[in-house]
């Protein structure tokens, strides 16, 4: 399923073959750690916050980008390990989220018909018979430019981003504008003050002490760019596809008989299974059992993602089903995919209120069900766009067209991303569980 119709499967493999001989992106040994990462979430001993771009494009390859989506998933996994006193493990959907599911194959414009945007790994967005005609030699650009943006990312890692150690360099302008201002504010006094001390303890600069693991996921949508990165590797068994830490299956390409769940039952990875309101408990509880039979902890990621209005109804049966099973999972929720909404005016976006509902009442839900909610997946970038609606600052429909960039799903901006990692923080250390119905 959701696969481009090239016009030569003579070339595709033979990008396919060259790929195969490429260095990898990430090592096996990585992917491990992750794993047993998420087995110690799924216990209730981790939490996991995974965000980036609904999609990549190549041309926001760039370092400025890249290091502020950086910046804004160091600084909420801070917010998060002061306010659960969890370890948080770092998840970026980036470096390889170049791939999109399409409900049309086709899309028609004033009498000419042309094969869908499927992501820049496949064809280009411009309506031309040249711009969309899928073209393999995008898989390699593609698989250059992960490679750039892991490589940056690593660097960044190592050398320490000053920015987190100091939260006082924090753009915390936004704070002013929240009726919880003071609070936010003793938040990162509070993470400031931990640093320091931690610093003085140690004898150390918080760069030394604080070396963190951050790890990569992306759709695992185009076979043929998974397949050319799934390999063997020395003195381990099975396959790995080492393009990314944690492969995403999609609710469009998880048909049990498909050729995405035979492929991610063969690989030795974590992976995480996007929930929407179409999954049933049958077939969650079919999906889990396919894609990991032998229950291994850390395996398997189920990212519920069921909208503000329907997770009251929807996520209970879902997780009474896999309860019953038996099977080990981790809990994830992602509060973006089931609030997506138009304005009059046919903006695609997003409210922060529903966003945080979601988030709050599947808190609720597994709380009740005596299951643990151990991560979240956001939509967002770290630069200041206008395309979800609310937050501190307020933003309203007439702001949307200031600063709207997303080709796809509309995001989190930085201070709006930190904000819902300052609620979560909130509501994990007791605080909350009434951020909103407090005020009102
Ligand atoms: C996504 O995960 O960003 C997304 C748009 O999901 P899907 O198209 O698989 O529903
Ligand atoms: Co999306």
């Amino acid at each position: 399923m959701q696969q481009p119709v090239y016009p030569s499967a003579e070339a595709v493999e033979e990008v396919v073959a060259l790929m195969s001989t490429l260095p990898p992106l990430v090592t096996s040994w990585e992917i491990e750690s992750l794993k047993t990462q998420l087995a110690e979430a799924a216990a209730g001993r981790r939490f996991l916050l995974q965000g980036g771009d609904c999609a990549e494009s190549f041309q926001e390859c760039n370092s400025a980008q890249i290091a502020s989506k950086l910046k804004i998933l160091l600084q909420m996994s801070l917010v998060l390990v002061h306010g659960t006193r969890k370890r948080v493990i770092r998840v970026g959907r980036f470096g390889g989220q170049y791939a999109k599911p399409r409900s049309e194959d086709y899309e028609a414009r004033d009498g000419v018909t042309l094969p869908s945007y499927r992501g820049d790994l496949i064809n280009a967005v411009g309506f031309t018979e040249a711009e969309r005609t899928p073209d393999p030699q995008r898989m390699l650009r593609g698989y250059e430019r992960a490679a750039l943006t892991v490589n940056f990312i690593r660097s960044l890692i190592d050398g320490g981003f000053a920015d987190l150690h100091h939260p006082e360099y924090w753009d915390l302008d936004f704070v002013q504008h929240s009726p919880r201002g003071a609070e936010y504010q003793r938040i990162v006094e509070s993470i400031g003050e931990s640093l320091r001390f931690m610093e003085a303890l140690a004898g150390t600069t918080a760069g030394e002490i604080n070396r963190v693991d951050f790890f990569t996921s992306h759709d695992a949508l185009l076979l043929p760019y998974e397949q050319a990165q799934t390999r063997r590797v020395p003195r381990r068994d099975g396959w790995y596809n080492l393009s990314t830490h944690l492969p995403w299956l999609g609710m469009r390409t998880c048909g049990i008989d498909g050729a995405h769940v035979a492929y991610m039952r063969g690989i030795s990875n974590p992976i995480a299974l996007k929930v929407g309101p179409d999954m049933t408990p049958p077939k969650l509880k079919d999906l889990v059992e396919v894609l990991n039979p032998g229950n291994e902890p850390g395996r398997l990621t189920l990212i519920h993602r069921l909208g503000a209005d329907q997770i009251n109804d929807l996520l209970p049966p879902l997780v009474e089903a896999i309860e019953k099973s038996g099977a080990t999972v981790l809990w994830c929720c992602d509060p973006m995919h089931g609030n997506t909404h138009r304005t009059p005016s046919g903006i695609k976006t997003r409210s922060f209120d529903h966003i945080l509902s979601e988030l709050e009442r599947a808190f609720e839900i597994h709380e009740r069900l005596g299951t643990y909610l151990g991560g979240v997946h956001f939509e967002l970038t770290g630069e200041n766009v206008t395309e979800c609606l609310g937050g501190a600052r307020g933003l309203t429909e007439t702001d949307l067209a200031r600063d709207y960039q997303s080709q796809v799903d509309p995001r989190l901006n930085y201070e709006q991303a930190l904000e819902m990692a300052m609620l979560i923080a909130r509501r994990a250390s007791g605080k909350l569980g009434v951020a909103r119905s407090a005020e009102r």
